[in-house]
């Protein structure tokens, strides 16, 4: 449905230019929810406004529906009004001089050919009823709340039945709760009305609760694609795993025994002891990927072989039935999950037990 090829892009700045985006490729399908997932300044606007025609390729093909709306070599770009494309930016600007019908029949009124007024008041209650908002259609725009204005906005970018979907960061202005909601009436929306979307977010719970499938982005190139449980359990570099699974990242040096491998982690941290790794050579720095649920923090130091690393705890932060404890070892901190009931407290020693089986070894970089 949406291709998109070799897509690189730079800015020319007062430094020089800056490159935004290298060689992004990736390629959504009908009806898909796909979503672009990175830090801040890794390029997901960037690829989006060229989507959506704002922002003009260095290089690379973009085709929605096999039309080429863009080719930097061929010359081609359609400009953004004749792709039939909705979007939602980052802050949702809605026109605060319009109320909410108006802001939501706009692109109607602008469009050629002209609809009379009975299909355009048809078209704008209809989709507003699709986001629970058609008794506020007369209501002035300034007096809405963050999740009205977002449905507002979501309604305009549907308004004019466009075959695909861009929301960048459409949440990102709500506090927790209201994220909450809205991300399950998104989900909910582009489902009944089974339109292909393009999700940009930083917010890798948001990414794994709504998407199909995840583009992970780096520096202006795309690390991985996959499901979120690919992604999750399976990913292909440390940055993967420890943007996804808010996980620990450990670095160590390999030392082989005979039958397990051993990690001896940075600045005196402890070992680790891992099934033997296929392929690896002793001496070879490597990072250690493990989630916080699947290390074991206790106040008593555990038997003997297990892979034990004592530390001390910086932070406690209740989740509701768990805490979130953040326990220095050597140079690093770890992040485990304990009981809310088992009141670890700040500064106090505590054993952390690793469970190798769910360890993720990369070789450094
Ligand atoms: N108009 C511009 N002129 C110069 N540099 C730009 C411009 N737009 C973006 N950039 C740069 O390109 C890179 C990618 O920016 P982009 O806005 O795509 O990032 P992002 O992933 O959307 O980040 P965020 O999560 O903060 O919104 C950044 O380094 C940014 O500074
Ligand atoms: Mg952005």
């Amino acid at each position: 449905m949406l291709k998109v090829a070799q897509l690189s892009k730079s800015f020319a700045t007062a430094d020089g230019a800056q490159c935004a985006l290298s060689q992004v490729e990736f390629e959504i399908r009908d009806g898909e929810f796909f979503a672009l997932l990175g830090p801040s300044g890794c390029g997901k606007t960037t690829t989006l406004r060229c989507v959506a025609g704002l922002e003009r390729p260095d290089n690379g093909t973009i085709s929605i529906h096999e039309q080429v709306v863009a080719d930097a070599i061929q010359g081609v770009h359609i400009p953004a009004h004749e792709r039939e494309i909705g979007m939602v930016f980052q802050s949702y600007a809605i026109w605060p001089h319009l109320n909410v019908f108006e802001n939501v029949a706009y692109p109607l009124r602008v469009c050629r050919p002209r609809l009379n007024a009975v299909e355009i008041d048809t078209r704008v209650r209809e989709v507003l009823a699709l986001v629970s908002m058609e008794e506020f259609a007369e209501r002035a725009s300034t007096v809405l709340s963050g999740g009205q204005q977002q449905r507002v906005a979501l309604a305009r970018a549907l308004i004019r039945q466009p075959s695909l979907l861009l929301l960048d960061e459409p949440l990102s202005n709500l506090d927790t709760m209201l994220r909450q909601q809205m991300q399950h009436e998104l989900s909910d929306l582009v489902e009944r009305v089974a339109i292909t979307t393009l999700y940009v977010t930083h917010d890798q719970t948001e990414a794994l609760a709504l998407a199909d499938r995840i583009a992970v982005m780096r520096d202006g190139a795309i690390v991985q694609i996959g499901t979120p449980e690919e992604l999750y359990e399976r990913p292909q570099t440390s940055f993967v795993a420890s943007f996804l699974g808010r996980a620990n990242l450990l670095s160590g040096r390999l030392t082989e025994t005979e039958d397990t491998s051993v990690i001896v982690l940075d600045n005196d941290g402890g070992r680790l002891r891992l099934p033997l790794l296929n392929d690896s050579v002793p001496g070879v720095r490597y990072d250690v990927v493990i989630k916080p649920e699947d290390v074991a923090c206790s106040r008593t130091p555990p038997g003997p072989d297990k892979n034990v690393l004592v530390g001390i705890v910086e932070r406690v932060n209740f989740q509701g039935s768990y805490s979130e404890c953040h326990v220095r070892v050597a140079g690093t901190t770890i992040r485990v999950r304990v009981s809310s009931a088992s009141s670890v407290g700040v500064s106090e020693r505590v054993w952390l037990t690793i469970n190798p089986e769910r360890c993720t070894l990369f070789a450094s970089r």
